[in-house]
């Protein structure tokens, strides 16, 4: 049973019972509507309470459901919502902890709400690119007012009750509960009182009127415009509630029902609905069950205070963990935890963190220069040179001084991990912990899972990625894991477009337009050309048949490895991020070109595109298909969050569903066919060609 229907003295209580957060799902809504109709025809109901059990009064429709028939089975939210304010009994909605979308649209269909403090109240649904379709946005602003009602639809961020009650003149709540624990028994009292009182008032027949209204809404879109970007939903949203302050109710609720239906079959709801739900899928691992012990971590050392070791070593102390650092020399201590000040400094500056917390988080770090101090550590991150031979020194010494049970993570970002961890005597708790730099703002962290990883250590440290507010993504081990092996694809692609005819402009311009945060020459300036250099002098010895454009070598014997040295595929002004195309990168393109024989065709920005983003796609399906992602939505993940990929687009993968899978293996046969090209990496990864086939989706 998805509502438990119980009746107390003259009260009937209908409690949502759906875990985990009473979603209304077509099995609850049938239910609740049976409930209600049981409480109408028993004479001894003088009135209905309606809450939820458990962690909310209800988190919304059920999202799961969305795209499915059963979301708009009968009795969908509107017509349960209509049953709720057609009740001859008066119904309250005892709402706690968490009342959100479609929740929310229940309890303003109630005749009468009372609220918890500290519940989360909102309308949530322009963060999956939708807005609320059951009534909200024609009863919020009847009962809240038009503006806050306004800001709570466009942001979708909750508020917190207490604080809504405070809203002068606001209809939302009949009465606010002392506690949450008082909150069953006040609303009992409640319905009692109210039992006999007719008649049953309604939000729907509450006024909504702006003062000013013209001018606010034109202000109101000017601002939403702009913070909208590519999203249709939030512009939507604005006309839904004019439409309430200017039409009756029934025609408003016409048009926010068509408004949302539009809505739901954009790509841009896909694609927020699908992140939603792919963030909370990759923290669950298949083999790992969520109930799986996990190890205490309280303390952390941290190897290496460079560039990465600095960055990863904020992230505990943001969270109140302690960090040991270990470096090898006292200079390189202090330049590690000089760069760690300022960067809180300059947090504080901005008003970003308060003067005391920095003293405090300092108050966290310590440092040495002896393995021995680090005995006590319940996990320690290295993050020193890249290179094997260093790297199995440290490990070495790891597990000559480690305590047992202690993690032993490597932020290696190329090397084989299951290597690393053959030179300890505990392969099993040894698991990499990738970052991106800089690591204590970008929110991806690829949890690398050797062949001995223990699934204790898989448990503890996707918890542990939670609290130091990181989505982890799960990765086997191969080269470059998920997100760097495809982006080699995606590099060498580009070199292929500037042998063929591009500049790195046109590349840049064309995939940002598409909605990268970067294209991939602004991107290797920043991280820095010589990198990728180096992952190339390797593949040159490891691979010789692969097939690279030389560009960007002839680049980097210039000395042009980007931001770092003021130029790389462009110029840079010192202490300034724009990039600044250079004509003598563009006559290096034109001479290398010319030295090959290639006549330069003129490229379009769809083939660019096409390009760009179907490496990954084919590469993404090499990965998937290996297990080295475990769900394609990982991939996806991956991208959104450590690479740039455009949200609205949901991820490479999703991208390539929306596409249709047929198409992107057609476009993959026309790429073979370019001489300039590598026809063998353009032949579909196996699983890619088998679900084209078959007319079947990656997500
Ligand atoms: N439907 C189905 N499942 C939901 C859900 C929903 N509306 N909201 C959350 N869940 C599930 C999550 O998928 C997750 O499942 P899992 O345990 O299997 O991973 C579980 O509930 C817990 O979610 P969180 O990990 O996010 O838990 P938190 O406690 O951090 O947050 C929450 C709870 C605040 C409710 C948060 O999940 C949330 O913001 N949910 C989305 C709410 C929402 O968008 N509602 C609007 C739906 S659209 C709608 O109502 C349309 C209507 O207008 C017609
Ligand atoms: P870095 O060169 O900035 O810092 C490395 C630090 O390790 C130096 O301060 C060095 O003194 C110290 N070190 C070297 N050997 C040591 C030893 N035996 N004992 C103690 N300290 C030692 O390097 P960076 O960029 O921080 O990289 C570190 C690791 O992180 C590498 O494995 C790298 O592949 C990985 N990584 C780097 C990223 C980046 O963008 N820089 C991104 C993700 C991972």
């Amino acid at each position: 049973m998805t509502t438990l229907y119980e009746v107390h003295g003259s009260v009937a209580l209908i409690t949502l019972s759906n875990p985990p957060v009473n979603g209304l799902g077509y099995a609850t809504r049938l239910s609740l509507t049976d409930n209600l109709q049981q409480a109408n025809d028993d004479d001894a109901v003088k009135s209905i309470v309606i809450t939820g059990a458990g962690k909310a009064f209800s988190g919304g429709a059920d999202i799961n459901e969305f795209g499915s028939l059963k979301a708009v089975q009968e009795p969908n939210l509107l017509s349960v919502i209509l049953a709720v304010e057609n009740s001859s009994k008066p119904v309250v909605a005892a709402m706690h902890s968490v009342c959100m979308g479609g929740g929310l649209e229940l309890a303003l269909g109630c005749h009468y709400r009372i609220a918890a403090p500290g519940c989360s109240v909102a309308l949530p649904e322009v963060k999956l690119g939708l807005l609320p379709g059951a009534g909200g946005t024609q009863r919020l602003p009847r009962a809240l007012g038009v503006e806050p009602a306004l800001n709570m639809i466009v942001s979708g961020e909750p508020v917190k009750s207490e604080l809504l009650a405070q809203i002068p003149g606001q209809k939302l709540f009949d009465r606010m509960a002392s506690s949450a624990e008082t909150l069953a028994d006040e609303a009992f009292a409640f319905a009692q009182a109210i039992a006999d009182t007719r008649p049953l008032p309604l939000v729907r027949n509450l006024p909504c009127k702006h003062r000013n209204g013209d001018a606010y809404f034109q202000f109101a879109r000017n601002m939403v415009k702009g913070m909208a970007k590519n999203f249709p939903a939030p512009l939507r949203c604005v006309d839904a509630v004019e439409a309430a302050t200017q039409q009756k109710f029934d025609e408003g609720m016409r048009l926010e029902r068509e408004l949302f239906t539009n809505l739901m079959f954009t790509p841009e709801s896909r694609a927020l609905r699908h992140i939603f739900m792919a963030e909370r899928a990759a923290s669950k691992i298949p083999d790992v069950p969520a109930d799986t012990a996990q190890r205490a971590i309280n303390s952390i050392a941290v190897i290496g205070a460079g560039t990465m070791g600095g960055g990863i070593a904020m992230n505990f102390l943001n969270a109140g963990i302690p960090v040991k650092m270990l470096e090898m020399k006292p200079e390189a201590l202090d330049r590690g935890i000089a760069t760690i000040r300022k960067n809180y400094e300059s947090q504080v500056k901005k008003g970003k963190l308060k003067a005391d917390k920095y003293e405090q988080r300092m108050g966290l770090l310590s440092t040495t220069l002896s393995y021995d101090d680090l005995k006590d550590a319940d996990m320690v991150i290295e993050a020193v040179f890249e290179d094997m031979g260093v790297k199995e020194t440290v490990f070495k010494e790891l597990d000559r001084v480690m305590k047992p049970g202690a993690i032993l993570a490597s932020n290696t970002s190329t090397l084989d991990l299951n290597k690393i961890a053959s030179f300890t005597q505990r392969p099993e708790d040894v698991v990499g912990l990738h970052f991106f730099s800089p690591a204590n703002i970008m929110k991806l962290l690829e949890v690398v899972r050797g062949d001995k990883t223990a699934k204790d250590v898989m448990a503890t440290v996707m918890a542990l990625a939670k609290k130091i507010r990181k989505t982890a993504v799960v990765s086997g081990v191969c080269d470059g894991f998920i997100g760097n092996r495809m982006i080699e694809q995606y590099g060498r692609q580009g070199g292929f477009l500037l042998d063929e005819g591009c500049t790195p402009e046109q590349v840049d311009k064309a995939i940002e337009k598409f909605g990268f945060a970067m294209g991939p020459f602004r991107m290797g300036d920043l991280a820095g050309n010589d990198i990728g250099w180096a992952i190339r002098k390797r593949r040159y010895q490891e691979k010789p048949d692969m097939k690279y454009s030389k560009t960007a070598d002839l680049l980097c014997e210039k000395g042009r490895f980007g931001q770092k040295t003021g130029a790389g595929w462009y110029d840079y002004v010192a202490g300034k991020r724009d990039a600044i195309p250079n004509q003598d990168v563009v006559k290096m393109i034109e001479e290398h070109r010319a030295s090959l024989g290639i006549t330069p065709r003129k490229i379009s920005d769809e083939e660019i595109v096409q390009r760009l983003v179907y490496s990954l796609v084919n590469e993404g399906a090499h990965i998937l298909e290996e297990g080295i992602a475990s769900k394609a939505s990982d991939i996806d993940m991956v991208y959104l969050m450590g690479y740039g990929f455009p949200i609205y687009r949901g991820g490479p993968m999703l991208y390539a569903d929306q596409v249709g899978l047929f198409n992107v293996v057609q476009a993959m046969k026309r790429f073979a066919k370019n001489p300039l090209d590598d026809a063998n990496f353009w032949k579909p990864a196996p699983l890619l060609a088998r679900l084209a086939a078959e007319g079947k989706t990656f997500n």
